[in-house]
C-alpha cells in the first residue's frame, strides 16, 4: 500500500504519519510540501516531495492520499490526486459542503463511504466531536437546537501560529507583571480571541459558520437550530466546548448518560459520569487523542420542560479533530491493523 500525505510537514500532516504506523504498518509513505524538504518524524526520515511534482507527467501513483494543505491548495491538488487514481480525505475547507461530496465524522455517519467514493471531506476539528457527541442522542431523543461556545487551541491555526505563540508565552509573565500588559493584544499569547475570521453578513465568523453548516449535513437534519459562538484561548492543542442540547422529548439525566456510554452508538466517546467533569479538561484530550471526551450532563434551569440539557465536549483538534478522523475515513477502503482506528461497518476486504 503507498499512502501520500500532502502537508506533510505540518502539524496534521505529522500526526498522520503517526497514525499511518499504527493502522498499516507496511505502508510506503510519500510526504509532499510546499517543496522538497527533510523531515524527521517519530525517529524516521523522510525525503518530502514539491506539491506541484504531482502535476508533473509520470507522477507518482498509489492508493490513498491524505490531504493536509489549505482551502485554496487542497482545490488545486485534489482533483489531480483523484485523476491520478488515489482514494482521497481531504482536510481543508473546500470540499465539506459540497452535496456531491460525502462529510464524514467516523463513527456517526461512515456508512455513506463506499468502495465506489473516491474523495471524502473531513470535518472541522470542532464538529468531530461535537457530532461524535450529540449523534447518540439525537438519535435516541431526537433533537430540536442546538446552541455552542467553543474554546479552542492555537494549534488549530497551524504550525507557524502555534510556535509563534509558545515563543511569546516563553517571555510572556515576569515579575512584576502579572498581567502580561506588554503582550500584542491582537496576538494569541496570554489573550483570548474572536473567531472573527471571515465574518459574513451573517455576523458569524467562518469558524461558527464551519460547525453549524457541517453538524446539519452530518446529522442528516436540514432543519437543525443550532448557533454558535467560538473563540480561540490561549492552549496548545484541545479543543473545548460548552453545549446546550434542546432534545425533542424529555429524559432523566442517567439515561442521556447511558446513551452517550453505549459504545455501539458512540464508539469514540468517552464520558466523564456526573456533573464535575472530572477528567474533561483541553490536557486530558491531548492525553486521550482519538476519542472524544464528554459529560458535565446537568438540566438547564431555563427550560421547565426538562428537555434542554448543558453538556461539555472535547477533543484533540490535531487527532480526533483531524487525522485521526481521516485514518478512520480510509480505514472504509483499507482495513485498519489497529482496532481504535478501524471505523465501524467496515466493507469486506477485496
Ligand atoms: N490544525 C488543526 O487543528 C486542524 C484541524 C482540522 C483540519 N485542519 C485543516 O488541515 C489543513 C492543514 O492544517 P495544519 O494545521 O496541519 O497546517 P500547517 O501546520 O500550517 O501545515 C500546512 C502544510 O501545508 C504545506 N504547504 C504550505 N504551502 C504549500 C504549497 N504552496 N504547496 C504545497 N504545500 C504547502 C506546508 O508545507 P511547508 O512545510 O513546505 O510549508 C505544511 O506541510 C488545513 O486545511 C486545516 O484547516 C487543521
Amino acid at each position: 500500500m503507498r499512502i501520500c500525505i500532502l502537508g506533510a510537514t505540518g502539524l496534521v500532516g505529522r500526526e498522520s504519519i503517526t497514525l499511518i504506523r499504527r493502522a498499516w504498518p507496511k505502508a510506503e509513505i510519500i510526504g509532499f510540501a510546499s517543496r522538497r524538504k527533510r523531515l524527521e518524524h517519530d525517529g524516521e526520515t523522510f525525503d518530502v516531495l514539491g506539491a506541484p511534482e504531482l502535476e508533473l507527467e509520470g507522477a507518482p501513483t498509489g492508493d490513498l492520499a491524505l490531504v493536509a494543505l489549505d482551502d485554496e491548495h487542497s482545490k488545486r491538488y485534489v482533483p489531480r490526486l483523484v485523476e491520478l487514481g488515489y482514494k482521497v480525505v481531504d482536510k481543508s475547507n473546500t470540499y465539506r459542503m459540497d452535496p456531491d461530496v460525502p462529510l464524514v465524522s467516523a463513527g456517526v455517519n461512515c456508512g455513506v463511504v463506499s468502495e465506489d467514493t473516491s474523495l471524502v471531506a473531513n470535518p472541522n476539528c470542532t464538529t468531530i466531536p461535537f457530532t461524535m457527541a450529540v449523534a447518540p442522542l439525537a438519535h435516541a431523543f431526537g433533537l430540536a437546537s442546538v446552541a455552542i461556545s467553543s474554546y479552542q487551541a492555537i494549534s488549530g491555526a497551524g504550525i507557524a501560529p502555534l510556535d509563534s505563540f509558545l515563543e511569546d508565552n516563553r517571555t510572556a509573565y515576569a515579575e512584576p507583571n502579572r498581567l502580561g500588559v506588554q503582550l500584542d493584544p491582537t496576538k494569541y499569547a496570554g489573550n483570548t480571541v474572536p473567531h472573527s475570521g471571515k465574518t459574513d453578513e451573517s455576523g458569524f465568523s467562518s469558524e461558527e459558520r464551519k460547525l453549524m453548516n457541517e453538524s446539519r449535513k452530518i446529522l442528516d437534519a436540514a432543519a437543525l437550530r443550532v448557533s454558535a459562538q467560538c473563540c480561540r484561548v490561549p492552549v496548545a492543542v484541545g479543543h473545548f466546548m460548552n453545549v446546550w442540547l434542546e432534545l425533542k422529548r424529555a429524559a432523566p439525566l442517567s439515561e442521556i448518560e447511558a446513551a452517550l456510554a453505549r459504545t455501539e452508538a458512540a464508539p469514540y466517546l468517552k464520558v466523564s459520569p456526573g456533573p464535575v467533569g472530572e477528567g474533561l479538561t483541553a490536557l486530558d484530550c491531548v492525553h486521550n487523542r482519538d476519542q472524544a471526551l464528554a459529560g458535565r450532563l446537568r438540566l438547564d434551569p431555563r427550560d421547565a420542560s426538562g428537555k434542554t440539557v448543558c453538556l461539555t465536549i472535547a477533543g484533540d483538534n490535531l487527532r480526533l479533530g483531524a487525522a485521526t478522523n481521516a485514518i478512520r475515513i480510509a480505514s472504509r477502503w483499507f482495513e485498519s491493523a489497529d482496532a481504535e482506528l478501524q471505523a465501524p461497518g467496515n466493507m469486506p476486504a477485496k
